[in-house]
């Protein structure tokens, strides 16, 4: 019989390291993030534009439930080749998950600044359970970026969040998936924009590939934002910004610039959409696609159908939507936009009629 040679897999840095060069294998602090699948569109884009083909790269599936582990392992397995005892981070929630999980694989202390009452259940437990100290401050995401940075720069703690620039190195190993995968560089990339790192990640990893000569041509980088959130399609910082999708809920990203020259530099988009907009595709993608992601990945569907709806795509085009996290992160969300559960007696019958089969 042949033997089918099963290559194992040992997280982004080891599978990218001509990309990641600077990482000794000794110090990689891995939980085995990335590899996550891209998914074909089998119903939604029939109902969207049957002219285009829609990939969805499900980054739920990371090992904390969203894309920030690429950029965790990077980040952490850097600050452990330099010592560093503690990481520290402001977030909306993802970002404290992950640094929480790779700080406690790595065996060091973590230390997490959330917007209070304004992160999912989910992510909140996440950063819990791993054993983070957890600091809820009454003040919003950009706030707490101030205060994380002037703590890191001042005692020696090793600050996570995107400004960190190992972060976006990691990250870029999404775009290289993407490319492996299709053999080539989608038509449109399209991701949610917060604090803007991703979505510069994205660009870096493309132009990477590009430039060693892996695929020919480069994609056009599409961002959005939520309309209570969006100081880069408004050009001005948002002093309270707001938004259900609180993993964008930012209103002075870091990485702005960056943002803005990936947009630019790709021939690009970046645009809002309102909150009633996204939470519709999160629907549609969890009952057409059998997808559960965040409120903040499904503004990336709401964004393609608007654009589409101006007509702005052609035959043939691929494109790829990141879906950032996991739906499980915000369980009240989808029970919040759902049907209600059917009360129903202890009996065969009672059960028959609620499903419709008797009369
Ligand atoms: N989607 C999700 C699920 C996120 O958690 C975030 C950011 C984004 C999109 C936006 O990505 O910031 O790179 O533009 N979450 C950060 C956090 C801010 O603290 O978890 P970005």
């Amino acid at each position: 019989m042949r033997q089918v040679k099963q290559v194992k897999y040992e997280g982004v840095i080891k599978r990218y390291r001509d990309f990641l060069p600077y990482i000794k294998e000794k110090h990689i602090i891995t939980i085995l993030e990335g590899n996550t699948p891209l998914i074909k569109s089998r119903n939604i884009h029939r109902l969207i534009d049957p002219k285009i083909d829609i990939y969805f790269k499900f980054e739920g599936l990371n090992p904390t439930g969203s894309f920030k582990d690429r950029g965790m392992t990077v980040a952490v397995s850097k600050a452990i080749s330099e010592g560093s005892k503690a990481v520290i981070c402001a977030s909306t929630g993802n970002t404290s998950a992950s640094a929480s999980a790779y700080a406690a694989r790595a065996g060091i202390k973590s230390f997490v600044l959330i917007p209070e009452g304004k992160i999912a259940t989910g992510k909140l437990s996440q950063a819990l359970v791993h054993g983070s100290t957890v600091m809820q401050i009454k003040g919003n995401f950009d706030e707490a970026l101030v205060i994380a940075k002037e703590i890191a720069n001042e005692y020696g703690v090793t600050i996570v969040n995107s400004v960190n620039p190992y972060r976006l190195e990691g990250q870029k190993t999404a775009s290289f998936e993407v490319m492996d995968e299709l053999g080539r560089a989608p038509d449109y990339h399209i991701v949610p924009v917060g604090n803007a790192g991703n979505i510069t990640a994205y660009w870096n990893g493309y132009k990477e590939y590009y430039k060693a000569g892996k695929i020919d041509r480069l994609p056009k980088m599409i961002g959005f934002q939520a309309a209570g959130a969006a100081p880069i399609v408004l050009n001005r910082v948002i002093k309270e910004p707001h938004t259900i999708a609180t993993a964008i809920r930012i209103g002075n990203p870091a990485s702005w610039q960056k943002a803005i020259a990936a947009r630019d530099e790709s021939g690009g988009l970046i645009e809002a959409v309102t909150d009633e907009e996204l939470l519709k595709t999160y629907s549609m993608l969890a009952q057409k696609e059998g997808i559960f992601c965040e409120p903040a990945s499904a503004i990336t569907l709401a964004g393609l159908i608007k654009l589409s709806e101006k007509g702005y795509f052609k035959k043939g085009d691929v494109c790829v939507l990141t879906l950032t996290g996991h739906g499980l992160k915000d369980p009240q969300n989808a029970i919040n936009v759902s049907k209600e559960p059917i009360a129903v007696p202890c009996d065969k019958l009672s059960v028959l009629k609620a499903m419709g089969l008797w009369d």
